[in-house]
C-alpha cells in the first residue's frame, strides 16, 4: 500500500484503528457504561428490573405508588425511605438480607412478627440486582433521585 507519508503514517493509521476497536470493546464490555449512554438499553434494564420486582419483591414491598413512610416491610416507592440510602447500602441489604442498617431498622420500626428480608445473593445476579434498583429508582421523584445520587457519591 502507498500511503503519503510512508511507514510512519501507516503505523499511525494502524495505531488509531487499534485504539478505536479497543474503546468500542471496552464500552460494550464494561457493565453499566452502555446502559448509561444509550436510552433504549437503559429502558431494557428498567423493564427487566420491573419484571424481577413484580415476581420477587412486590409481595412484601408494594407497588410503584401507595403506602407510607412507616410501613413495614418498607415501601420502596416515593412514599417510603429507601431513597434515603446510598446504592452500596441497598445492594448490601439485597444481597445479604441484613447488615447494620437492617438491624437498626428492625429495632426502630418492625412490628412483632414482621417478615424478614431474604438474601438474594444466590438467586439474583449482580446485573439483576442493578436492574431491580434501576426500576425502583423510577418510582422516586426527581428530587429524591438527585439526593440519593449525592448520598451514593459521598458514601459508596
Ligand atoms: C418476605 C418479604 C420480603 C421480600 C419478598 C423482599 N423483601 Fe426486602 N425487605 C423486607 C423486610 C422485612 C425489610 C426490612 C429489613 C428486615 O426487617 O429484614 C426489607 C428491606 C429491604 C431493603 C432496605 C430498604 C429500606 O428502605 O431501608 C431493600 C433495598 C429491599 N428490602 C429490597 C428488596 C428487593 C429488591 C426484593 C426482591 C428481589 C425484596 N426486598 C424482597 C422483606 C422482604
Amino acid at each position: 500500500m502507498r500511503v503519503p507519508g510512508g511507514p510512519a503514517a501507516v503505523g499511525f493509521l494502524v495505531g488509531a484503528a487499534f485504539v478505536a476497536v479497543l474503546a468500542a470493546v471496552l464500552w460494550v464490555a464494561v457493565p453499566g457504561v452502555a446502559e448509561r449512554t444509550i436510552p433504549s438499553l437503559a429502558n431494557a434494564q428498567v423493564s427487566r428490573g420491573e419484571r424481577i420486582y413484580s415476581a420477587s419483591c412486590a409481595s412484601c414491598h408494594g407497588g410503584p405508588t401507595g403506602g407510607e413512610m412507616m410501613d413495614y416491610p418498607p415501601k420502596h416507592n416515593a412514599n417510603g425511605h429507601t431513597w434515603h440510602h446510598p446504592d452500596c447500602e441497598l445492594v448490601e441489604v439485597i444481597t445479604t438480607g441484613g447488615g447494620p442498617m437492617v438491624e437498626m431498622m428492625r429495632e426502630m420500626m418492625a412490628p412483632p412478627g414482621a417478615p424478614t428480608m431474604p438474601a438474594w445473593r444466590e438467586k439474583l445476579s449482580d446485573e439483576e440486582i442493578d436492574a431491580v434498583l434501576a426500576y425502583i429508582k423510577t418510582t422516586w421523584t426527581p428530587e429524591q433521585r438527585e439526593l440519593q445520587e449525592q448520598a451514593t457519591r459521598q458514601q459508596c
